[in-house]
């Protein structure tokens, strides 16, 4: 990958934007190494962590990028003769430092002769991967917790890198839109696909080809299932026949690492029965509202009530729940069939940032809920503009919490049992689109992919 010079100013931007707010704090960002699948020659494609990724721009492996006294320098080491007969020749480390913006390069074992007494005061996030875990832990002289538990200049780290990455940049929106048009892309070849084919392995097959046609790869397992009520259900061996919906879950990462994250559900047999459009409807109107909802200020958590609430109002009309829809999202009813939060910051992760815990997700002071749903809720701080969320309200009848004999006792009198047997060919159902809070509003980074039932199923042929 080739940095252009705007892309190189925006990384010295994003550095800038975390050394000011630290200052005189030496910090360090390891890129971490590939897994082995089974034996060491044999790995995982291998991705840098995110915040070396954000703040480097290449997604080098056992990379270090040192930020101190203003100065941004690399530590890595050029392939050996044997490296580059198995993988290729790579640019000299000082061609990848001026594509990062950088000011010097050193080998990785000079990181600690560089840092010298400064060694002492460094501040890291610990990343995933064990050996490079090992690597920090014998460069710091101490063990890291795990990034959710840092406290100290660990912990100050972490709330900086939060305020940098929640709003994403030019050159973020540029890299997330890319990776939105691959998503939708993609669901347009799942949904050509699905007349022609008798599994859900097959439409996953045509979706996942054209994202890798385009260079990318899926951001996260891809969900393609007939039981849409597993709600990450990662198994494709079912066949697909007409009467079911299938529900598909699939988002793109572009080789820059930046990530879509879309669900669409649609009918096998290109037409909805009268119960799972009444159904489909209904979550659509709830996603609508929510995104209707969302502005710089307001809360996420509000905008999940409101789907919550429109929800309830549309499984009240259609007979399913009874009673007041305000009080039934009190009690919180709506947790019935739609048990997770409405969704979660996306950037370079696609739930961006969670390996910092909840420090993203949730405002300083507030943690989770322990009331069933809420608990799921994995964003809850205000708003601001250059965010980008997703929305992704459901509605799904798992046997699990339906038969459940506590919630049975709690929600019995709020639904209609016999009517809900009506709509027994409704397993699950989710739409899910990709959302950037701007200065006035919003705008969906995924709607060139219709949300509207019709629309959706004339893209089948
Ligand atoms: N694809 C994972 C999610 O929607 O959160
Ligand atoms: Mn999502
Ligand atoms: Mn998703």
């Amino acid at each position: 990958m080739i940095n252009t010079p705007a892309e190189i100013a925006q990384l010295q931007a994003r550095r800038r934007g975390l050394s000011d707010r630290l200052p005189g704090l030496p910090i360090a960002l390891w890129s971490g190494q590939a897994a082995a699948r089974n034996f060491p020659a044999n790995r995982y494609p291998f991705r840098a962590s995110s915040h070396f990724l954000y703040f480097g721009g290449l997604s080098l492996e056992r990379a270090v990028l040192l930020m101190v006294d203003g100065r941004s320098i690399l530590f890595w080491d050029e392939p050996t003769v044997a490296d580059a007969l198995w993988h290729g020749p790579e640019p000299s480390r000082v061609v990848l430092a001026a594509e990062m913006g950088l000011d010097a390069d050193y080998p990785l074992a000079e990181l600690a002769t560089v840092l010298g007494d400064r060694r002492a005061d460094l501040a890291t996030v610990a990343v995933q991967s064990p050996a490079a875990r090992s690597h920090q832990a014998a460069i710091l002289g101490r063990s890291l917790p795990e990034p959710s538990q840092a406290t100290g200049a660990d912990g100050d780290l972490v709330a900086a890198i939060v305020a940098v990455r929640s709003t994403q940049d030019a050159s973020a929106l540029s890299e997330l839109r890319r990776s939105a048009a691959i998503a939708v892309a993609a669901h347009q070849a799942g949904l050509r696909a699905t007349p022609s084919v008798t599994t859900e392995a097959e439409v996953r097959a045509a979706i996942e080809a054209e994202m890798i046609a385009c260079d990318a790869h899926p951001a996260y397992n891809s969900i393609v299932t007939i039981r849409g009520e597993v709600l990450h259900n990662e198994r494709y061996d079912n066949e697909i026949n007409p009467g079911d919906l299938l529900l598909v879950d699939a988002g793109a990462e572009v080789s820059s690492g930046w990530a879509s994250d879309i669900t669409r559900t649609w009918p096998v047999s290109g037409e909805f029965s009268a119960t799972q459009r009444a159904v489909y409807e209904v979550v659509l109107a709830a996603q609508r509202a929510a995104i209707a909802a969302v502005r710089p200020g307001v809360e996420y958590r509000s905008i999940h009530q409101t789907g919550s609430l429109v929800l309830i109002e549309g499984l009240v009309d259609l007979g399913i729940l009874q009673g007041k829809p305000a009080e039934l999202v009190d009690r919180d009813a709506h947790t019935l069939f739609f048990p997770h939060g409405i969704g979660h910051l996306l950037g370079l992760d696609v739930h961006d940032m969670e390996d910092l815990g909840d420090r993203a997700g949730y405002a300083p002071g507030r943690s989770r809920s322990d009331r069933f749903g809420w608990c799921f809720l994995r964003l809850d701080r205000p708003l601001e503009a250059g965010m980008v969320v997703t929305i992704e309200p459901g509605f799904y009848q798992v046997p699990g919490l339906l038969n459940n004999r506590d919630q049975r006792d709690r929600y019995g009198d709020c639904v209609n049992w016999e009517r809900l047997e009506e709509f027994d060919d409704v397993r699950g159902i989710r739409i899910e689109d990709d959302v950037l809070v701007t200065a006035e509003g919003s705008e969906v980074l995924t709607a060139e992919l219709p949300t509207d039932p019709d629309d959706i199923c004339a893209l089948m042929v």
